[in-house]
């Protein structure tokens, strides 16, 4: 099987950076087209400087990197420094970029990119708010039909809201772009934090990471050790959870997860429930199913496939 073609798009963010880490280093599940950097955990000027340092830390300086919206469809910016930290990468102590961040727009590369590769060929994975995905759907909704497949880390039904009560931060920080992405009718498979926070990198995990002791390994671990303080402290987890990794593991092994094909609303009137993701679980509804909606992984052996990946950087 040829490897899939596709473009990340994000906000990075330590959890991003890991899912990058894991797509640059599986060529053969993956050729990476682009990364597109949105407004989401950091300001974009951090994001896309962020996604760049990420691929000079994988080695991968050839891959292009393209800066995308500042900020949401029809809201003010909401970020997320007091789980990142005030770069979006705080943890390791990594050099500023040189490869150079690309001219064109993000928007325009994703649908440049979708008029030109062939029609059901590229899957967009999306690892932050949707802002980048939507403003290209409503600029040439030509392209909609041409997408293979939308993998996106967002939304939450059991595990509920982890930036207010009811909603996950990336559909939280943009509901109007989700709700265009959720009605396009692409396919979507959607990583919520019902299953991301099975992933948690407990301390072994962590030490699996630092032993490789590579650039990249120690980073992760860097990161990581970081970046559970938020979740520790809300949620008293036993580490932090690798929420966007769930994206591009998908791509390698998508036996590692279960979910349901369920419909999927996004909540976009409510202050008080903004950015939920009304997920049908139980088929209480007859509105028509939408997305996959993963609720389960097999968390060791993700972790050993991340670890084997990254060892390879
Ligand atoms: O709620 C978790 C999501 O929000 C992850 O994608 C994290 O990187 C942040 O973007
Ligand atoms: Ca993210």
């Amino acid at each position: 099987m040829p490897p899939r073609k596709i473009i990340i798009d994000t906000d990075p963010g330590q959890d991003d950076a890991v899912a990058i880490l894991l797509a640059l280093s599986s060529p053969e599940d993956m050729d990476v087209l682009g990364i597109t950097a949105v407004a989401g955990n950091v300001p974009l000027e951090l994001t896309q400087k962020n996604a760049r340092i990420v691929c000079e830390l994988a080695g991968k300086t050839d891959v292009p990197v393209f800066a995308g919206c500042d900020r949401p469809m029809g809201r003010q910016l909401v970020t997320a420094e007091h789980v990142h930290g005030k770069t979006g990468l705080d943890g390791p102590s990594l050099p500023d970029p040189t490869m150079p961040l690309q001219d064109q727009h993000a928007v325009d590369f994703i649908i440049e990119t979708l008029h030109r590769e062939d029609a059901g060929t590229v899957t967009l994975c999306v690892l932050g708010p949707l802002t980048n995905i939507a403003t290209a759907f409503e600029k040439a909704p030509e392209v909609i039909e041409r997408v293979q497949q939308i993998v996106l880390m967002g939304g939450a039904y059991f595990e509920v809201g982890n930036i207010t009560p009811t909603a996950e931060f990336n559909i939280y920080v943009d509901p109007e772009a989700a709700e265009i992405t959720f009605k396009s009718g692409v396919d979507i498979v959607v990583m919520p934090l019902d299953v991301t926070h099975k992933a948690l990198v407990t301390q072994p995990r962590n030490d699996a990471f630092r032993d490789l002791g590579t650039p990249s390994g120690i980073a992760v671990a860097q990161m990581t050790d970081f970046f559970e303080r938020f979740d520790k402290e809300k949620y008293g987890s036993n580490g932090a959870p690798l929420h966007d990794p769930c994206v591009t593991a998908y791509l390698i092994a998508p036996e590692l997860f279960s979910g349901r094909h369920i419909n999927v609303e996004i909540e976009t009137q409510s202050d008080l429930t903004r950015g939920m993701t009304v997920a049908d679980w139980w088929g209480v509804t007859d509105r028509p199913a939408n997305a996959t909606f993963i609720g389960d992984l097999d968390a060791d052996g993700f972790f050993a496939l991340l670890v084997e990946r990254i060892g390879r950087l």
